[in-house]
């Protein structure tokens, strides 16, 4: 008899290691984590294996259909949107060819053990393209159906994945009765820039947040890539964790979207600056903007309107900008580096 699991791709990034640790107590280690790098020593307790490989190696994902009954898919590899701009061919391919290749597995799979498989697929603000700042000046919240006109490889790949996902979910359906609910249970969300106390990111162009907040802390200096005024949205990594846990358990008669905006606060990159500052004095902070990224965070909307998330399954955060410095930043950042 095959092996019940759920599986992680992408599962030694930031989301992966947040994620991993809160399904380990619900799915007792019924994981299967898989990322192109060796699995990290801190996550291969919490799982039942750890695969080192690439999701476009279909010999290695026809090997994992074969050994395994997976109920779950979380789809979180890809390349990130400034590592995507560097390589916009290899993006393409991880990016979509992955993503195509892990909705082919999750039907395959519901097609044997007859259950539709659920598909969590980590979107992003970089879907939105807004044409001028004077233009970002005058939204006050966009809504999911709104200029969705990307301007990155990245954006572009997540817009056309989410499409790939909602036509897997309603054309894929179970061949014994079309009234059932279809082979795969896509359901996607649209991160804002996400900052973890315990990791930093790398090869994304919301990262001047978190890369501020963990120098500051460190003590070292941070030339921050965007311009002071620089706005979009954030939240932490526990309410993205959440947030995925939260729409992953929804009953499918409340979703009335394949796809959500959600966010927990929107600050200015000096936003970010004067808090460090406010807590220490001695923070070197400076501002040289590199045009390409500040490019890429111009595109994106100040702020998400979440309505539908709230509305739908409920969401909310848990931090805004003053709690998630006070409660969880702070903390977790100065015990993480032992200071
Ligand atoms: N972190 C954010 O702020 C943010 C915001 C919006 C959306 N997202 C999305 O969430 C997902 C996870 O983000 P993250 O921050 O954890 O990213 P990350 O870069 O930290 O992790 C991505 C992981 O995917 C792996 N990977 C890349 N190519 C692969 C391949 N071909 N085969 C197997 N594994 C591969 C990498 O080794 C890495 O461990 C991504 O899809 C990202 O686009 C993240």
């Amino acid at each position: 008899m095959r092996k019940s699991v759920i599986l992680i791709t992408g599962a030694n990034g930031e989301i992966g290691h947040g994620l991993i640790s809160s399904l380990q107590e619900r799915y007792q280690q019924n994981i299967v984590a898989l990322d192109l790098k060796v699995i990290d020593p801190e996550i291969r307790p919490h799982v039942k294996e750890s695969i080192a490989g690439n999701i476009l190696d279909k010999a290695l994902l026809d090997q994992i259909n074969a050994e395994y009954q997976i109920s779950e898919i979380y789809h979180l590899a890809a390349l990130l949107s400034t590592r995507a701009e560097f390589s916009p061919v290899a993006a393409h391919d991880v990016n979509v060819g992955g993503t195509l290749n892990l909705l082919e597995l999750a039907v395959q799979q519901a097609r044997s053990h007859g259950q539709p498989v659920k598909f969590f697929f980590p979107s992003s603000i970089a879907v939105y393209g807004i044409p001028s700042l004077k233009i970002k000046q005058k939204i006050t919240k966009i809504h999911e159906d709104e200029y969705c006109f990307p301007e990155t490889m990245y954006g572009c790949n997540k817009l056309y994945c989410e499409s790939l996902g909602a036509y897997y979910s309603k054309h894929y359906q179970r061949l014994s009765d079309n009234s059932l609910p279809g082979l795969v249970d896509f359901r996607g969300m649209r991160f804002p820039g996400l900052i973890s106390a315990v990791t930093v990111p790398s090869g994304g162009t919301s990262d001047f947040a978190p890369e501020m907040i963990h120098a500051a802390i460190q003590h070292h200096p941070y030339d921050c890539f965007v311009r002071p005024d620089t706005t979009i949205p954030f939240m932490t990594m526990p309410d993205a964790i959440r947030s995925i846990l939260e729409l992953m358990s929804a009953p499918k008669s409340n979703l009335t979207r394949q796809v959500y905006n959600i966010t927990g606060w929107s600050a200015s990159a000096d936003k970010f600056r004067d808090k460090m500052q406010s807590v220490y004095s001695d923070a070197n902070i400076t501002f040289t903007v590199n045009e390409k990224r500040q490019s890429i965070v111009d595109s994106w909307p100040a702020d998400v309107d979440d309505s539908a998330a709230q509305k739908d399954w409920g969401w909310q955060p848990e931090h805004h900008f003053q709690n998630a410095f006070d409660d969880y930043l702070l903390p977790g950042i100065k015990a993480h580096y032992g200071k």
